[in-house]
């Protein structure tokens, strides 16, 4: 059965190649609750408006709804079509009989799959956003517990000052919450109803978009029809907040992989996230980490993928956009495994404060700090920041660190180099002494703990607004008609 051809596309046949290059059923079987629902709210309309009548928009409904419950029975089979739109109304066709017709009364597979699209992102997105909350409250749990460990901080991988584990975490929290700022603006931006622009110019019927935007729980109406069919930002932003989320998590992760290599050392994985090798029976592997990592490369790439194929296309709908399903579908599974698993092992983590501390002394890291003492000696900081070099050179050329060096030498550099100024080469007073905001010192650590929580609550009761399928599903089933 050829629903999308007529006299004027050359009759009803199709050479089943053509079909079978053509068909994107095989991916968005993937949405059927989604087109569901878009179809429900529709048929709903029509039958409010009077377009159809409302004994035969029930019978429809009551279609749709049967294909839901056999779909979850897992005993939906849909006939090989286009795409999923077509599939549904054949099957639907075949369930109901002629009522199926009134279905697609001021409505296109442009817009279709445009609401099928929206509904999808809006979604993925609340439910990433609230684990990626979670996640954020989770990490300022762990900095609460294990803040208080000191480490070296790193600037080109190499040793720079000390910091408290705390404060790499919060900054790890920082970055998250961020990320879940970008999917409260995907979030947003998916938050429109595309249904009633026809195929582009809108639909003489007398429908009103007013009723499907609240059956279907959207805040607003899409403002332009043709923009409308033709235009996948809301997935772009979606994929955006996707990759920049993976970048972050691969970040954290290469800092695990480091601090967990026996030259680091800093940290210990559990035997139940880490894996061992086939060959060489020591090995403890941070597969997890190095997975992450590597599926942020296909977050990337699912973005430029879906950036190039919109990119140059005319106004108004283009098949080409058929290709966005590839990248956006991959990114649900992807993303939502990504937040769980990185919720699940970094538990699994443990730091050793006393090897993280062995790094702080030998890497000379509360060299800035000697410096600083100076400089609040009243000595200018270029001129504190050459003595504090001179002095490190004098240590690495007789093998000690800073803290070892005695007072006679560091004066023989400059006599204000004194036994109070050497007094601050203490890590956790290092670390003790920053004021500044936005610092590792403890007090600025509490505060932006603090930022990270309640920033992450709201986020979170935002996600909470959005309607989710089986309540939309049930809502819609009962909508009075
Ligand atoms: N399968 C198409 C897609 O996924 C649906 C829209 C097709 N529209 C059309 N006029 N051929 O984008």
């Amino acid at each position: 059965m050829a629903l999308a051809k007529t006299d004027a596309s050359g009759g009803s046949g199709l050479l089943p190649e053509v079909l079978a290059f053509s068909t994107s059923l095989g991916l968005d079987r993937q949405l059927l609750k989604e087109d569901l629902l878009g179809s429900m709210a529709h048929v709903t309309m029509l039958g409010r408006t009077g377009v159809i009548p409302a004994k035969e928009a029930r019978v429809i409904r009551d279609g749709l709804v049967d294909l839901w419950r056999r779909d979850d029975a897992g005993t939906l089979v849909l006939p090989d079509e286009e795409d999923v739109h077509m599939a549904v109304e054949v099957e639907l066709n075949r369930t109901i009989g002629a009522p199926a017709a009134l279905l697609h009364s001021a409505r296109s597979r442009n817009v279709q799959v445009a609401t099928d699209l929206r509904l999808h992102v809006r979604d993925s997105v609340a439910t990433a956003l609230t684990s990626l909350c979670t996640l954020v409250d989770e990490v300022v749990e762990r900095a609460k517990k294990d803040g208080g460990i000191l480490m070296p901080s790193y600037t080109h991988r190499q040793r720079a000052q000390p910091i408290s584990l705390g404060y790499w975490l919060a900054s790890y929290g920082a970055a998250f919450l961020r990320d879940a700022q970008a999917f409260a603006f995907a979030l947003d931006q998916s938050d429109a109803l595309a249904l009633g622009s026809g195929a582009i110019s809108g639909t003489s019927l007398p429908i009103d978009r007013e009723i499907t935007k609240s059956l279907l729980g959207f805040s607003r109406l899409t403002l332009n029809g043709l923009d409308t069919v033709g235009e996948r930002d809301f997935a772009l932003d979606y994929l955006y907040a996707t990759a920049r989320f993976f970048v972050h998590a691969s970040r954290l992760s290469t800092d695990l992989i480091d601090f967990t290599t026996s030259e680091f050392g800093f940290a210990t994985l559990s035997g139940e996230i880490s894996m061992g090798s086939s060959m060489m029976p020591q090995k403890k592997n941070p597969d997890v980490f190095e997975l992450i990592r590597g599926k942020s490369g296909r977050a990337i790439g699912n973005l430029m993928g879906l950036l190039t194929t919109v990119k140059g296309l005319p106004g108004g709908y283009n098949r080409d956009l058929q290709e966005d399903r590839g990248p956006l579908l991959e990114t649900k599974p992807m993303l939502h495994g990504v937040v769980s698993v990185l919720r699940l092992s970094l538990p699994h983590v443990t730091f050793h404060p006393e090897k993280c501390r062995v790094g702080l002394d030998e890497g000379f890291t509360q060299a800035t700090d000697l410096a600083e003492a100076l400089v609040k000696k009243g000595m200018a900081f270029r001129v504190a920041y050459k003595h504090v070099g001179a002095l490190v050179k004098k240590c690495q050329e007789q093998g000690i660190t800073l803290s070892k060096a005695s007072v006679e030498l560091a004066k023989s550099i400059d006599p204000a180099i004194d036994a109070e100024a050497l007094s601050v080469l203490e890590a956790s007073g290092a670390v003790a002494r920053k004021q500044s905001a936005g610092s590792t010192g403890p007090a600025s650590v509490q505060a932006q703990l603090a930022a990270l929580s309640t920033q992450a609550r709201a986020l979170s009761e935002k996600s909470k607004t959005v309607p989710r399928f089986g309540a939309l599903f049930e809502q819609l089933s009962a909508a009075p008609l």
